[in-house]
């Protein structure tokens, strides 16, 4: 006991002393344990990315994190010789299963260091991942059960209630248009679209049928349309890309979508803001309502009430992504490994 008290007494006139937060810190901790995490959570968090994303570096000059996101207590490096003082450490998948990359396995993982596995593909773009059983902390993709969720893109809350444009049909000149550079006959997309153009017009656009789009064309393009087949080249949990961000919803015509099952568009897009497939019995039937839709003003019009709570967010920036690790930094599970990494890949459910 006297001890104790001794112990005790010397911390404090130590640390009154010192002025030196970290020895007083160290004293602290031996009769109050909690400090110790509280001091840790506060600090900054390190995220290592191995290597760029396809080849392409982008500045990390500067406190990247704060200047550009302000997210704080973020430092973002790609510094191989960080290593040791990395928190989490990030691999881009597409260059590790084309063999262009290999993971530091030589290396030795400081306690507490989190391995990353990271990609924005699809299941079936992602290669034969059984052989990272057991290596990977976290994963990082648009999966909305990932550790870290880097959707292509959101809606955020307005700040200001906008308000509704009278009547969006104005310049439309086209009833359903399509872009479209991969075609493939298996795709569920192309079945659909096959049965869709025998109901009504489709135009399409896009390398496939040598009509492509410059850049600066496709939402000035899209805002035409009164639909836009939103459908996603592959069909997999939760895989909704800049094909309803973007290219639909920025372009100003409703979002016709193939892919993931409806559920999972609820959970991140506002109700009445797209039409999914499977919401009809068949194709002819979907085809019947779009063009029901086109000719009722009112009904059409209400297709574009959720802009006056609404606002896209895309996320493109590879360094936006990596800071998002940190907000969610100190949630993380203490311990967790991928045993089992293709599994939980290609899981359904
Ligand atoms: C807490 O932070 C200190 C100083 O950065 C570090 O030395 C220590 O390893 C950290 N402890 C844990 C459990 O992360
Ligand atoms: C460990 O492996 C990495 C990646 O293959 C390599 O860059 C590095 O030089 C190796 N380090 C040591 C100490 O062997
Ligand atoms: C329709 O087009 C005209 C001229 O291009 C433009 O000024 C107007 O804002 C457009 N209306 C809508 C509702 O997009
Ligand atoms: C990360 O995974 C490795 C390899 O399986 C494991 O040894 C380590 O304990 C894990 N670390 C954390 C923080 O979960």
């Amino acid at each position: 006991m006297k001890a104790h008290i001794l112990f005790s007494c010397f911390c404090v006139l130590s640390l009154y002393f010192l002025k030196e937060w970290p020895r007083g810190w160290v004293c602290l901790t031996a009769t109050n344990p909690t400090t110790f995490s509280k001091y840790n959570s506060s600090r900054d968090v390190t995220i290592l990315l191995w290597y760029w994303p396809f080849g392409r570096a982008f500045s990390l000059m500067g406190n990247v994190c704060w200047d550009l996101y302000r997210i704080p207590r973020c430092r973002l490096v790609d510094k191989r010789s960080s290593f040791s003082s990395a928190d989490v450490v990030v691999f881009h998948n597409r260059e590790l299963i084309a063999g262009h990359q290999k993971l530091p396995l030589n290396l030795t993982r400081p306690q507490g260091q989190r391995w990353a596995w990271m990609s924005l593909e699809s299941p079936d773009h992602n290669g034969n991942l059984q052989q990272y059983a057991d290596i990977f902390n976290l994963t990082i993709t648009y999966r909305r059960d990932a550790d870290i969720t880097i959707p292509y893109g959101e809606l955020l809350t307005k700040e200001d209630e906008g308000h509704l444009v009278e009547d969006v049909r104005q310049n439309k000149s086209s009833l359903v248009c399509w872009v479209v550079s991969n075609y493939q006959r298996h795709h569920k997309r192309s079945q659909v679209y096959s049965e869709l153009k025998t109901v009504v017009p489709v135009k399409v656009y896009g390398s496939w049928t040598q009509t492509r789009l410059p850049s600066t064309a496709l939402l000035p393009t899209i805002s035409q349309c009164y639909f836009y087949l939103a459908f996603e080249n592959s069909v997999s949990k939760d895989y909704i890309t800049e094909k309803l961000w973007r290219n639909a919803y920025q372009g100003g015509a409703v979002p016709v979508v193939v892919g993931p099952p409806l559920s999972d568009y609820r959970a991140v897009a506002p109700p009445n803001s797209f039409i999914h497939v499977d919401e009809f019995a068949s194709v002819k039937d979907l085809g019947g309502y779009l063009q029901q839709l086109a000719g009722d003003k009112k009904l059409y019009n209400e297709y574009f009430a959720w802009k006056q709570h609404w606002k896209v967010k895309l996320y493109r920036d590879w360094r936006e992504r990596l800071c998002k690790i940190c907000l969610e930094y100190n949630n993380l599970p203490q311990r967790k490994v991928y045993s089992d990494l293709e599994a939980w890949v290609y899981a359904t459910s």
